[in-house]
């Protein structure tokens, strides 16, 4: 049964009820139950084991990376499960030292990826995988489920978003697909068990504007590592070899140290990315889970998209590049693309429909929640740019996040 929000905002305030955050070791998952746990609530966490690591040494190492100091660890617990199994949260919490139900869930698990051929694992998490997080909030007595979802659930669109159920549309690729079917398939458990629903929609997310850490290096990170990786190979070329194939290629070193290598990249005069950082999310969620009692659809998006031209001018000016511009597809009508510029095109492939956006999203549910808190999202300048690609280079792109 439905209760009062009155109640919901006393239970809160007492500190002494139990939140559940699936998804504990993603990106965002790990970021929204350390604010949690900052915030003084307990929580539980959702935790699979890996190949290498029990999920508790996971959890442990996580912490470290969070800096999390011993009176906080004490407040969370870990569980082990993966959402597949219908029977997961039972035998998963048995046994931690919560206090008893789970009153609220945060349901982060879930797929990332785009590929067709994953089709099945996506569909799996995505909608199974969810399904059986749902059955559990209906038989534990869940009072509030928080749903993580994307802004790209609006698919193959131009135009105003709106923060609204999204029943059907055409979707760039499974991972959008599903999240936009998840949402469904809440918001009708949610209804029918009288469990309050709030969905989150970020658009993408990378680190943390301030500090320029983060846990993953997708999305943002990909196209820029890529350039990255080819200036290495080609720096290496001309100064271990003889520089033929950078020569072969039109790449050379130029006298004001900039290597140059000639790299259009098909760019529309309008759109660009929809960045935000992950600390301006988390506390837009976290203010919408302390204001947004009755529930919703809330976007956290920034209203200033990033230009493709911007990003590219940040990449050369911080890794010493020049030649790589962008272009209007005619430009390759006109001349083709290059054996250099087919290469890197196709690391673009999945993201390109995130680079030349021309969709913007209404925020007219989150407004009030960041109004209130003075929450406006970052602009994603070449201070941000720098701190965040520092980080990743100096964390190999992640391959030593952990020491
Ligand atoms: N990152 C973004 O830019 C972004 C933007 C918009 C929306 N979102 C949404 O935010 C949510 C989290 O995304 P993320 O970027 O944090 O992804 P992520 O880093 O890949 O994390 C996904 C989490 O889900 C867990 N998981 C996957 N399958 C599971 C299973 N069968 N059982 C239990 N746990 C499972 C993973 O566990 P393992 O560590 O064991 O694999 C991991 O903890 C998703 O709903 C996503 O749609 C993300």
């Amino acid at each position: 049964m439905r209760i009062g929000s009155g109640t919901l905002v006393e239970r809160r305030a007492a500190r002494g009820q139990r939140i559940l955050v699936t998804g504990g070791t993603g990106f965002l998952g790990s970021h929204i139950a350390v604010a949690l746990l900052r915030a003084g609530h307990r929580v539980t966490v959702l935790v699979r084991s890996s190949k290498k690591l029990p999920a508790q040494d996971r959890v442990a190492r996580l912490a470290d990376w969070f800096g999390l100091d011993e009176g906080v660890r004490r407040s969370l617990d870990v569980a082990e499960g993966d959402v597949l199994d219908p029977g997961w949260a039972e035998a998963a919490l048995e046994g931690t030292a919560g206090p008893g139900p789970v009153d609220e869930i945060v349901h982060c698990a879930s797929n990332t990826a785009f590929a067709e051929r994953k089709r099945a694992e996506v569909e799996a998490v995505n909608i199974g995988g969810l399904r059986n997080v749902l059955d559990f909030a209906a038989r534990s007595g869940c009072v509030f489920f928080h749903h993580v979802s994307t802004a790209f659930v609006a698919g193959k669109r131009t135009g105003l978003c709106r923060e609204e159920w999204v029943e059907s549309g055409k979707f760039t690729n499974v991972y959008e697909e599903t999240k936009a079917g998840g949402e469904i398939l809440a918001r009708d458990v949610c209804r029918r068990e009288g469990i309050r629903l709030n969905v989150y929609r970020p658009s993408i997310v990378y680190g943390d504007s301030r500090t320029g850490r983060t846990l993953r290096f997708n999305a943002l990170y990909f196209p820029v590592k890529a350039a990255v990786f080819l200036r290495d190979i080609y720096l290496a070329d001309i100064r271990e070899r003889d520089g033929r194939k950078a020569s072969e290629l039109g790449i050379r070193m130029k006298e004001n140290g900039y290597l140059f290598m000639p790299i259009r990249i098909e760019a529309g005069r309008e759109g660009g990315i929809n960045l935000v950082p992950i600390d301006h999310c988390v506390d837009v969620f976290m203010a919408i889970l302390e204001d947004g009692l009755e529930g919703g659809v809330y976007h956290i998006v920034n209203s200033r998209p990033t230009r493709i031209e911007d990003l590219v001018d940040h990449a050369k000016r911080l890794f010493r590049l020049d030649g790589v511009e962008t272009c209007g597809l005619e430009a390759f009508v006109a001349q083709p693309r290059n054996a250099l510029e087919t290469l890197y095109d196709a690391y673009l492939d999945a993201y390109r429909p995130y680079m030349q956006d021309l969709r913007t999203f209404e925020i007219k549910n989150a407004a009030p929640a960041l109004e209130k808190r003075g929450l406006v999202c970052p602009e994603f300048d070449y201070a941000i740019f720098a701190r965040c690609m520092n980080y990743a280079v100096e964390t190999g792109w992640g391959a030593r996040l952990f020491p």
